[in-house]
């Protein structure tokens, strides 16, 4: 089982961002833990905080790899650039966010990610990802 989390723009300030709202774990931290946990999946982590540098990497893995696990951030809201590039691949995407969005700004009710994605998985911390790799294991 191979997986791709990809991470969008600010998600590498995890633990100093907001920690109010996104926790004081750094996202290298929390990796090595999924890594422990999971240790039969191959776990891959790409960051960017670059739109077309997203896209790039979702088409770059998305005929080999097994899932892509998203969390594209603030461009969830607006790209339609990378929601069309989730449509494109043949790998399952699995829309996550550490926050609750519906449970914020109106602007982030709207997702161009969920129409192409397998399942979206929200609002549960750090933990939407590791409830995200527990749904491809199945
Ligand atoms: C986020 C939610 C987005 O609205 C925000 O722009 C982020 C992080 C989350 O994981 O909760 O950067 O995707």
């Amino acid at each position: 089982m191979k997986l791709m989390i990809i991470n969008g723009p600010n998600l590498n300030l995890l633990g100093k961002r907001e920690p109010e709202v996104y926790g004081s774990t750094t996202f290298e931290d929390y990796l090595g833990q999924l890594k422990k946990k999971f240790p039969e999946v191959e776990l891959e982590y790409y960051q960017s905080n670059i739109e077309g540098e997203l896209i790039g990497k979702i088409q770059e893995v998305g005929f080999d790899y097994d899932g892509i696990i998203l969390n594209a951030a603030a461009y969830t809201h607006t790209s339609v650039g990378i929601g069309d590039a989730v449509k494109a691949v043949e790998t399952p995407v699995i829309e996550v966010h550490i926050s609750n969005t519906h449970q914020r700004e109106e602007y982030r009710h709207v997702s161009f990610i969920s129409p192409g994605a397998k399942g979206v998985i929200l609002g549960f911390g750090l933990q939407s990802y590791d409830l995200a790799i527990q749904s491809f294991l199945g």
